[in-house]
């Protein structure tokens, strides 16, 4: 039990990353609200209560700031506490920056990363309230590399990279740690409008190898399982950090 008495709250938590992180944490004794703009992360609620887990959903949209302060509101009084944030929730549009449309940009941007700054604006002063607590930040292969036609993605999860090391400064005097999880191609459904980049799913997956070297997809439980680190304490001495976790995307 790596999360026995935590209380933690994860973005995006309808499917994907999300929900595996979700369930990953729930299995370590933590107790976890799920949040998402889809309806469906009352369904993995519902899942991880069935298997003896503390779960519940609270629906919000994580770009808003009202719906933030609700859904921290809520944690607090439904679970007590609240000491871990594992933000998740994430768009990714393609276009260059003359073919994509400034509401997708502002939109990216209001999702990807305001949605951390607002977690953290309004979970932070419960965090210091327990004693401390950690906040993991989504950010991608694209935090530390570029790639062609995903502007708004890119330049999003580049501000992520550098709003975690801020953050970290900022709150480690309060035993609140900040760190990044930078995943490579990941098998979820935000892929979908980014596989036609490479000419469609079937032509990215005989070239698989060039695009990520360990040759295959990551499994979304992969990913949580590198939440989970950054959530326990055994992650203790790491604050401002980023765990690249790209099936050697970057080492190239
Ligand atoms: N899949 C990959 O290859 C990959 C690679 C690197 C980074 N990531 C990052 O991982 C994170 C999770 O993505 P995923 O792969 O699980 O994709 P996904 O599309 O399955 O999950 C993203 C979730 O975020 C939710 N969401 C979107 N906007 C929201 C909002 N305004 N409020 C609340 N929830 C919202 C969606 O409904 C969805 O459930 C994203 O930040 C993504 O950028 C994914």
């Amino acid at each position: 039990m790596r999360l026995a008495d935590k209380i933690a709250i994860v973005t995006g938590a309808a499917q994907g990353i999300g929900a595996a992180t979700a369930r990953r944490f729930a299995q370590e004794g933590a107790r976890v609200v799920l949040t998402d703009v889809l309806e469906s992360g009352a369904g993995v609620a519902q899942e991880i209560r069935d298997g003896g887990g503390q779960a519940e959903f609270f629906r919000a949209d994580i770009s808003k700031a009202a719906d933030v302060q609700a859904l921290v509101a809520f944690t607090v009084e439904r679970f007590g506490a609240l000491n871990i944030i594992c933000n998740v929730a994430g768009i990714n549009i393609p276009g260059s920056v003359v073919d994509l449309e400034e509401e997708i940009w502002d939109r990216t941007f209001a999702v990807n990363v305001k949605s951390m700054f607002l977690t953290a604006k309004y979970g932070i002063p419960e965090m210091q309230k327990s004693g401390g607590g950690s906040i993991i930040n989504t950010g991608s292969a694209n935090s530390l590399v570029a790639e062609p036609l995903l502007s708004a993605y890119v330049a999003s999860k580049g501000g992520i990279l550098m709003l975690t090391k801020q953050m970290a400064l900022d709150f480690a005097k309060d035993n609140i740690r900040v760190n990044c999880v930078c995943p490579g191609w990941v098998d979820t459904t935000i892929n979908d409008a980014h596989h036609d980049l490479f000419g469609g799913r079937a032509v990215l997956e005989t070239m698989i190898a060039d695009v990520q070297p360990i040759g295959r997809v990551i499994r979304p439980e992969e990913i949580a399982d590198v939440n989970l680190f950054l959530a326990s304490d055994e992650s203790s001495s790491m604050t401002g950090s980023a765990i690249v976790c790209d099936g050697g995307i970057t080492a190239k």
